[in-house]
């Protein structure tokens, strides 16, 4: 469409003037904005760029191979697949504070950029798919007093304690306009399509103390749920959808023996730009079904919810 045709121009010739001739990374998440953000930058500088991958030991289940895998495949964009999760899940071992985590998690992120940027050979600028939703909320949230809901950790805090300085090319999209603009550059459907997944990853699906055992639990519950919404047509009406492993254990009872083991919350919600959002309505069938592919498919699991809260008053993740 002309108008993202015409912004894809504008924004190339911004990124090339505030750029000049330096080397800039970019923190590739797997979502679509850094996607796009990256796809952008390529085209402005071409192999001035570098993007990261850094796997955070917070990722969904096969989540770092297909975000490589795409971006080898179509992309001649040189990328660093960084593997770094035993720093994350060490940083956060004990750790149950939202807040705490967000922070832990940020200022890791801006340790490990500042690592790639020395080995490309002295990056000056780091590259993020921050949307104009990120800058609002984590200033104020609708309008009112100047509260921070969550530190967005590609927002809040960066800039003061790290030496590059940011390009954000996104900065002034929704995320609607970041999909038809990531359709422009030729992105594929499926990935233009895909739920927002955020940077802190499953830390904040997890509320509480984060252990391997539970990361994995969580990965597995949330690989079912994703397949049955799948399945059943659902998963482009759905704006974002996910589980959230509960810090509770339960008892149950299976076959003839008692379980004591971890409860869930399924997680869907329907919204245009994520700053308000409505519980998906979905049928008892199959909420129903899918809680049983969980408790028999996913070991540590015996009791599945389905969180009803929209937004406001809830926020879509769990912390
Ligand atoms: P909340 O939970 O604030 O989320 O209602 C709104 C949207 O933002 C995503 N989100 C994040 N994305 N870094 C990100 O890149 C973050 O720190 C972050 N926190 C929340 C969330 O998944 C939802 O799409």
């Amino acid at each position: 469409d002309w108008t993202m045709a015409a912004y894809r121009e504008q924004a190339i010739a911004a990124i090339r003037d505030r750029v000049g001739g330096e080397k800039v990374i970019c923190g590739l998440s797997g979502g679509v904005d850094s996607s796009v953000a990256a796809v952008l930058i390529h085209e402005a500088i071409g192999d001035r760029l570098t993007c990261v991958f850094v796997d955070t030991g917070l990722m969904r289940e096969g989540e770092a191979d297909e975000v490589v895998g795409m971006f080898r495949d179509h992309y001649n964009i040189p990328l660093i697949h960084a593997d770094e999760s035993s720093l994350f899940l060490d940083a956060l071992n004990g750790v149950s504070d939202p807040e705490i985590k967000r922070k832990i998690i940020g200022g890791l992120f801006v340790e490990v950029f500042e690592k790639h940027a020395h080995s490309v050979g002295g990056a000056k600028f780091l590259a993020q798919g921050t949307l104009y939703p990120d800058v609002i909320e984590s200033v104020s949230f609708s309008g009112g007093p100047s509260v921070t809901i969550k530190s967005h950790h590609n927002v809040g805090g960066l800039p003061e304690r790290m030496n590059m300085k940011l390009v954000e090319p996104l900065r002034e999209l929704f995320k609607d306009e970041v999909r038809a603009l990531g359709r422009e550059l030729g992105l594929p459907d499926s990935f233009v399509g895909r739920h927002p997944f955020p940077g802190p990853g499953l830390a904040i699906r997890c509320p509480g103390e984060i252990t391997p055992e539970k990361l994995s639990i969580l990965r597995k519950a949330d690989a079912v749920y994703i397949d049955q919404i799948r399945r059943h047509g659902l998963y482009n009406d759905i704006w974002q959808a996910f589980v959230a492993l509960l810090p509770v254990r339960t008892v149950g009872v299976m076959g003839d023996s008692r379980t004591y083991d971890y409860a869930c919350a399924l997680r869907a919600v329907t919204s245009v730009d994520g700053m308000t959002a409505d519980y998906y309505p979905f049928s008892h069938e199959f909420l129903g079904e899918t809680a049983t592919r969980i408790i028999n498919e996913v070991k540590g699991i015996n009791r599945v919810t389905y969180d009803i809260t929209s937004k406001p008053p809830g926020t879509i993740e769990w912390e």
